[in-house]
């Protein structure tokens, strides 16, 4: 079981699981992996890895990143190794396979959940209260038959009547649970409310003292780092969030908006928490890279123009002093302020030196010499290659599906005199050069139209989005896409909460001082992203039957 010192907050990351749960994104074994080694490093508590009996590729996962993740001390802070947690709907067999998929990590937790609300007992489970408790009494039971380490979740807690709930957490805390999670599962609370709740359910549970409080709050109303942070007044000592606050249609409570509220205003809070605030740049990016969420430019934090001032009365003052207009230094969340870094005539050592400055000291030699001639290319166009240059280059070449498919070169002719017209060249994964020719509406279009008829696949392109990662005409672009593929691919597995298949949706993205360029890296990688799920779901199998049995189980 997870303890803590009074004034620590445990962070519970969910980026894995409800992150994911986000429309589109998507992600595979091997960047769920990365992801995680990622938030070790970052200094997470407990990471909720997936909802293993999801898929056969969920469970992978899981497993992979308790035995992978799960020892590794490296790098944290805290010297103890991460918790790795599964989530578990309240029956047997999705708990029984949560627990497997943990069981191998030196610290692993089931977390499993049942709705408690009037609305979803009446209309989701067709359940009463006493079922409803009965159900949870031997979930949490059976759970910690299995593992010491046993989170419940009262989901639509938020809209659930407060003396029920208190009911059902004393039987849970009974029946073997040592963290209870307040789920505001459809951003409906006020800061007021949630702080409220909190306070009741610690005053008035029976044995509230033994276990562990947290907060699990979505942002429907934009108020869920509020309300996060009102549970932590009220006495709540782990917080569920995921990282750049991605998750079910507004999301979830932002990581690093809460962990930078706690870090900054010591006096408000008198709490610390074990994260490492200078990887929370680093994470932010992979986050959005392998999900392909592009991050909001004024995104608290990790948003573009977090840092930046544009009014001139403003930059006066900064240049005064930086207090005038900073609560925060750039670098305590690994933003270098540095602009003049890197030139045409720097070599690989300073290229080396600056990467481990910037967070990227783990790089394989291989991908240290992918990113350092990618650096050079760039040196050759653009006189200063800044921080953000370096950031955008180490995304483009590290943060990639297997390169299945390789962009050779692209010529394009297009204007509003002529059709848009690309030729596009690719190595095919039988080591074969291809070459194609398309016509298009514009030169995107013509280029992706092109790369299609290669690779053989056609898709619907659900979101394109193109970023200058600095000021200037010679700026480095870095367009992220969606597309979702036209034979109608279903995604096997099913989000945990409406027991819907997901949408099958791929992200990719791509970067380089020519926004064509760009943009056919971008679909390049989300074509080899959805061909890499392909084999992975060819090599793990479907488990569809698994999976639908369950849940018919559920519905009756
Ligand atoms: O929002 C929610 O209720 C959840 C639970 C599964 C904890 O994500
Ligand atoms: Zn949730």
């Amino acid at each position: 079981m997870t303890t803590t010192s009074p004034n620590t907050i445990l962070i519970f990351d969910t980026t894995l699981r409800d992150g994911e749960q986000s429309p589109g994104a998507t992600l595979n074994v091997e960047e769920k992996v990365e992801i995680a080694r990622q938030l070790s490093r970052l200094g997470v508590d407990i990471c909720e890895a997936g909802f293993p009996i999801a898929s056969p590729g969920d469970f992978e996962a899981v497993n992979r990143i308790a035995r992978e993740i799960g020892p590794l001390t490296e790098g944290r802070r805290t010297g103890q190794p991460m918790v790795i947690a599964g989530l578990a709907r309240a029956s047997q067999t999705d708990i029984q396979r949560a627990y497997d998929a943990v069981k191998d990590a030196p610290r692993h937790r089931i977390h499993t959940f049942l709705a408690t609300s009037d609305i979803h007992l009446r209309h989701k489970l067709k359940i009463d209260r006493e079922e409803c408790i009965e159900q949870v009494i031997e979930a949490v039971s059976f759970a910690r038959s299995l593992c010491d380490d046993v989170e419940f979740s009262p989901e639509d807690a938020g809209r659930s009547d407060p003396d029920f709930l208190v009911q059902v957490l004393g039987e849970a805390i009974k029946a073997g649970a040592t963290t209870l999670n307040i789920p505001d599962t459809v951003g409906y609370t006020t800061p007021e409310e949630f702080g409220w709740l909190i306070k009741y359910l610690i005053e008035n549970t029976p044995g509230a003292d033994q276990v562990i409080w947290s907060t699990h709050c979505h942002n429907d109303l934009g108020l869920a780092t509020a309300n996060t942070l009102a549970g932590v007044q009220a006495g709540a000592r782990q917080m569920e969030v995921t990282i750049n606050g991605i998750g079910e249609r507004a999301g979830n409570t932002s990581l690093e908006e809460v962990v930078m509220a706690i870090h900054t205003r010591p006096t408000m809070y008198h709490l610390e928490t074990n994260i490492d605030t200078t990887q929370l740049t680093r994470t932010s990016r992979m986050v959005s890279a392998y999900t392909g969420l592009v991050v909001q430019p004024n995104k608290a934090i990790v948003g573009a123009n977090a840092f930046a001032h544009e009014a001139g009365i403003h930059q006066d003052g900064m240049l005064k002093n930086q207090q005038t207009y900073e609560i925060m230094r750039p670098e305590t969340v690994g933003l270098n302020a540095s602009r003049l870094v890197l030139g045409k005539h720097s070599g690989r050592h300073a290229f080396r030196v600056r990467l481990e400055e910037l967070g990227y000291d783990n790089l394989s030699q291989e991908d240290l010499n992918a990113a350092f001639k990618r650096f050079k290319g760039l040196a050759d166009k653009k006189k200063v290659v800044t921080d953000a240059d370096i950031q955008a280059i180490i995304t483009d070449e590290i943060y990639q599906p297997p390169e299945i498919w390789k962009l050779n070169y692209i010529q394009v002719s297009c204007g509003d005199r002529s059709t848009p017209t690309a030729t596009v060249s690719l190595t095919g994964p039988d080591g074969v050069t291809y070459e194609d020719a398309a016509l298009g509406t514009g030169p995107v279009d013509s280029v992706y139209q092109a790369i299609s008829r290669i690779i053989g696949i056609e898709s619907t392109l659900i979101e394109f989005a193109i970023n200058a990662v600095t000021e200037g005409l010679d700026a480095v672009a870095e367009t992220t896409i969606r597309i979702q593929p036209h034979n109608g691919e279903k995604d096997y597995r099913v989000n945990p909460q409406t027991d819907q298949p997901y949408v099958r949706t791929f992200s990719g993205h791509g970067a380089s001082t020519d926004i064509i360029v760009a943009s056919a890296r971008a679909y390049i990688s989300a074509l080899n992203k959805l061909l890499a799920a392909r084999e992975e779901n060819s090599r793990l199998g479907e488990g569809t039957d698994y999976l639908t049995t369950d849940l018919t189980d559920q519905a009756d």
